[in-house]
Parts: C-alpha cells; structure tokens; sequence
C-alpha cells in the first residue's frame, strides 16, 4: 500500500512529537547476547523500570526488577547464588528467577509475603536479548525479523555495538525513518549532494512502515566507496528501511552499476536496536551485515570490517546524537508548543508515528 497523507493527518502528527509514553507489551532489546557472561549480573534501565538480567546455571537468562523489596538496593549489585537466585548486596535476602524471596537470613527468618520483585519474560534471537516489558503473556511471535544477522560469515558482520542518546527515543527514530539526513548531516560518508534527490516511497506493512529512497547516477559516498574498492563512478544508490513497533529499525543499503538491480549492487544490511532508558534517554544498539561482498580476501575484508564500524559509531555518535540531543534540549526548554514544520521528507515519521499511537492507546484502553 503506497501512503498519501491527508492535511488532517499532518496536523495531527504534529502534536505527536517526542511523546514520552511507551508500548509495554512488546520485546525490548537490552543488550547483545555476548554481553552477559555467565555470573554476570547486568543492570539497565527500560522504560523507567530498573532490570537485572543475568545467566541461570544452564545458560538461560533471567530478569528481575532491580530494586530490592527491603529497602530498595539494586540486586544487579548482588551476587548469583546457588546457580539461580540473586542475593542483595545489603542485607542478603534472595531472590528466584520468579522474583519470589527464598530467603530471609534475619529474625525467625520469616519471608513476608510482600518480599517479592517482579520478574520478566527475556530471551536471546538474532544475537541479541529481548525483554518483555507489559503484564500480558509474552508473544514470541512478535519479536522483530533480524534474520539477516543470522549464519553470517564473522568478517561480513560488523562489532556489535552500543552509544547512548540523550533524547527521547521517537527523536532517533524520527532520524532514521528520514534519510535525507544523510545528505547533509554525514556528508561523504553516507550520503553526498548527489543523493538529495531520491524518488521516496513510503509503505505500510502490516505494523511495519517502510520508507525506500532511491537516487540515479550519482558519486558513490564514501562508505560504499570503502566497501566497493572498485566501484563505478556513476552509481545508483537505494536505501530501503523498515521500521518495526516499538522501536528496531532494519535497513537494507547499497549502490549498484546505473539501471542494474539492488540485488546486484554492493551494501548492507543496517541494524538498529532503539530502547527507551527513560523520556529523555535512549539506548541505541547498532551492527551491519554486508551483501554483495566484492572485496577478495580475509585480510582486506578485516579491514573493510572495521572501518566500517569505526565510520559508522563516529556518523552515529559525533554527527547524530549531537544533533538529536540538541533538538530534546530545545524542545524541552521551549517556551511555547512545539509544532514542527512538516516537509515531504516527513511521511515516514508521520505514519510511523500514528501506528504507534494507536498500539499505545489500545493496551491503554479499558
Ligand atoms: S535492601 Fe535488600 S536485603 Fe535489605
Ligand atoms: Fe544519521
């Protein structure tokens, strides 16, 4: 289905910035599986909430509530005890992976019945660990399609990595749902004056929002020029990103030779993992999966690996967020409403934005 905004729909979407209100019944991610070793206790914050997560003695993960019900220290500062449970550094009660005191060490070492933390749904897919943040039972079926960082050779996967935003998170989606930014804010590496103008369409599908730029017979920007090293001057760039409730974004990117197919072009898969710390913070995990690998040889393709990860982290951390984050500091300190200009470049952030409205407003209905 092609998208046409109507008026109505655009003024509305302009109340809808940076809203602060979350989707609880849904997979979060909270880190990548390779981040909790066994006896690893890891504390984070998600939408608010404070979560321990850590490894059980068969390898399988827990999350609990990272909050103490005594007096309230976080059991990520504990210990793993007897393979499950999570002792609190302070006073030592435990606790089980169904959040239940087992153990009271203290007085007649009752365990009243309100020594309990709540525990949550977790699992690992796609390299990474999901959490389920809402009270209804946990739908597997909908933790967002990363197939593609699956069964990849390791030099066609870049470092699995992670910045903080300082923003609310629908500001860093609202960045990546528009591209167009690339033609500016990472002038020659991901973008160049020659991909300002890209025929744009915007799709849904099903819950998904898809936004696919495409710009003919342009200079290749720098990072395909590093994947590709013999890539044609003239090139054809495609950019193609799909944004998936709540918060992961998964782009597919690249150049090919002028009128040949995406297929037969050079890029990569592009993996963005979005979770809310709270209204003004973001975790942001990102990776990339190379296709059309043209480059010849380990040693190169280490290379390539790397600098595409060390590009990608400084266009992330040093051309973003420092933008996103001064645009959440203006939007706080505004002393009137704030009701952004809206271009044709918006059409993704405005859709998105109103499926994800209404899945807000659905679990908040009676
Ligand atoms: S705060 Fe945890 S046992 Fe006292
Ligand atoms: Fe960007």
């Amino acid at each position: 289905m092609n998208i046409q905004l109507g008026h109505e729909a655009l003024v509305h979407s302009k109340k809808q910035l940076a809203s602060g209100t979350y989707l609880h019944n849904a997979w979060y991610v909270a880190a990548w599986s390779q981040d909790i070793a066994p006896g690893k206790l890891l504390g984070i914050t998600i939408l608010k909430e404070p979560v321990v997560i850590y490894r059980m003695a068969d390898g399988k993960l827990a999350a609990l509530e990272d909050r103490c019900a005594h007096r309230f220290a976080p059991l990520s500062m504990g210990a793993i005890v007897g393979g499950d449970k999570i002792q609190c550094p302070y006073h030592g009660l435990e606790y089980d992976t169904s959040g239940m005191c087992t153990l009271n060490p203290h007085g007649n070492k009752h365990i009243p019945p309100r020594a309990r933390v709540r525990s949550y749904p977790v699992t690992e897919k796609h390299k990474a660990i999901w959490i389920w943040m809402g009270d209804k039972p946990a739908d597997h079926s909908k933790i967002p399609d990363f197939g593609v960082m699956d069964n990849q050779p390791e030099l066609h996967t870049t470092k699995l990595d992670k910045i903080m935003v300082k923003a609310n998170y629908e500001l860093v989606i609202d960045n990546l749902l528009d591209l167009s930014h690339t033609s500016y804010l990472h002038a020659g590496i991901l973008g160049n004056q020659d991909t300002v103008e890209s025929e744009i369409n915007v799709d849904q599908d099903g819950e998904d929002i898809v936004v696919s730029r495409y710009a003919r017979a342009g200079e290749p920007p720098g990072m395909n020029k590093l994947m590709w090293p013999d890539v044609p001057s003239k090139v054809d760039k495609f950019t193609r990103i799909r944004w998936m409730a709540p918060s992961t974004l998964r782009l597919v990117t690249g150049v090919c030779r002028p009128g040949e197919t995406p297929e037969q072009g050079s890029g990569y898969h592009a993996i963005h993992l979005l979770t809310p710390e709270n209204d003004g913070s973001t975790h942001y995990w990102f990776t990339a999966v190379r296709f059309g690998v043209f480059s010849k040889g380990d040693e190169l393709n280490r290379q390539i690996q790397e600098k595409v990860a060390a590009t990608r982290r400084f266009a992330f951390e040093e051309q973003d967020a420092p933008v996103i984050e001064a645009q959440q500091r203006i939007i706080d300190n505004s002393q009137t409403a704030v009701d952004p200009l809206i271009l044709a470049i918006d059409v993704g952030p405005v859709r998105y934005k109103q499926v994800l409205k209404r899945l807000i407003a659905a679990e908040q209905a009676p």
